[in-house]
């Protein structure tokens, strides 16, 4: 069986870190995980007025679709002043409307946090977390990723050098798979 996997990457810049390690990890991954990478950098800001005015921006609706039957949803953060980029919380928030028809309820869900810096974006990833709880997504708690020193893990072209980031990518991507076999309907 292969699980079609929502990945989310919370940059928008054209020499993202965060996307350089989603991409490692997709190299890494097992052949049950098809990643689809779903681009939200367009979505307007989550208004109710427009929801309930029943003209929903097509952005809005495009990625509702793109994430609603997806098996399970991964997220890359990078951290802004100690949390998400707000516009990953916009997308969090346009995927969980209108109300009970969330596009998130149940996934398996996964997040890896990046930085440059030491702490590896831990706020953020934890900030992700936090919504999950409440929009009912069962977010694998071990292994944690926060992969701090991130320009420090791969070469000039953009491929993954680290030795030791491969085994920690290798280990956390094959437990996410795991993770989500766990929560298909046998
Ligand atoms: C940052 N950066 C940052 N880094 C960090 O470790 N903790 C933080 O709280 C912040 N805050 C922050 C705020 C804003 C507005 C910006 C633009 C940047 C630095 C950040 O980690 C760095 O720019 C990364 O390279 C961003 O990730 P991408 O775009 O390379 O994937």
């Amino acid at each position: 069986m292969t699980y079609r996997i929502a990945v989310l990457v919370g940059s928008l810049r054209q020499a993202s870190w965060t996307r350089k390690v989603a991409l490692a990890m997709q190299k890494l991954a097992p052949a049950s995980l098809a990643f689809e990478f779903v681009e939200f950098g367009d979505l307007p800001a989550y208004n109710q007025d427009i929801e309930e005015s029943g003209t929903l921006p097509p952005e809005w609706v495009r990625f509702r679709d793109a994430v609603r039957d997806t098996h399970g949803v991964l997220f890359f953060t990078p951290e802004y002043n100690r949390g998400m980029p707000g516009f990953l919380k916009n997308a969090i928030d346009v995927g969980s409307r209108p109300y009970g028809k969330s596009v998130w309820s149940k996934k398996p869900g996964a997040v890896a946090s990046v930085s440059p810096g030491l702490i590896g974006g831990m706020a953020a990833n934890l900030s992700i977390r936090q919504p999950m709880v409440f929009l009912d997504v069962p977010m694998m708690q071990q292994p944690e990723a926060y992969i701090g020193n991130v320009a420090t893990l791969f070469d000039d072209a953009g491929e993954l050098k680290s030795e030791d980031a491969k085994k920690f990518f290798t280990t956390f991507i094959h437990g996410y798979a795991a993770w989500v076999e766990r929560f298909q309907a046998k």
